[in-house]
């Protein structure tokens, strides 16, 4: 049985959430890093994920400059740099020299990957939605990464960015 209530309430219902670290560069190169909760796979042949990012973020500059993106599974052990990444904007930064979070070249794209990472998938962009107050961006997958160590992916765990593992 289901008891009508609002949409506050009910969305809280939806933990654990996925964590994404999405990174673009910026025209001066410079790569920035985002971390992000509402992504999904949207495709399997050719294999395609979106994210949604707010429309007042430094993200929109980066990817619609750089027309790619990569879309990293952070590791367990990579709340600290999501937070990081999630708080603080490329406008007024420069997050990956402030935070160090090991980095490498892409392969396909002109990003960079997350060493730490649980994965990384390297996108090359599709689209763009206007979805209320986000941009849905369709990026397609041309180069997929695995950590050569075993990991856990983060998720937040519940309300106010609590981040951690999942069993
Ligand atoms: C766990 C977590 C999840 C987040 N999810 C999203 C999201 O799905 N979409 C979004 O636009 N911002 C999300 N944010 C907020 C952005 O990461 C944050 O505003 C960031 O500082 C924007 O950076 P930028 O200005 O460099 O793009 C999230 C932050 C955290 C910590």
């Amino acid at each position: 049985m289901q008891k009508q209530t609002d949409y506050e309430q009910a969305i809280k219902t939806k933990y654990p959430e996925q964590v994404v670290i999405a990174i673009a560069k910026d025209k001066n190169g410079r790569a920035n890093p985002v971390t992000l909760g509402w992504t999904m796979i949207v495709s399997g042949t050719p294999p395609m994920m979106a994210i949604a990012v707010a429309g007042r973020h430094y993200s929109i500059e980066t990817i619609r400059h750089s027309k790619c993106f990569t879309i990293a599974f952070p590791s367990s052990e990579m709340a600290d740099a999501a937070l990081f990444f999630g708080s603080k904007s490329g406008r007024d930064i420069d997050k990956f020299a402030e935070f160090d979070c090991k980095t490498e070249p892409a392969k396909a794209i002109d990003s960079v990957l997350l060493s730490e990472a649980v994965a990384n998938f390297e996108c090359t962009l599709e689209s763009e939605t206007v979805a209320g107050d986000h941009i849905i961006f369709v990026g397609k997958i041309v180069a997929s990464h695995i950590n050569t160590e075993p990991k856990k992916r983060l998720y937040t765990v519940g309300p106010g960015h609590k981040l951690g593992p999942v069993s």
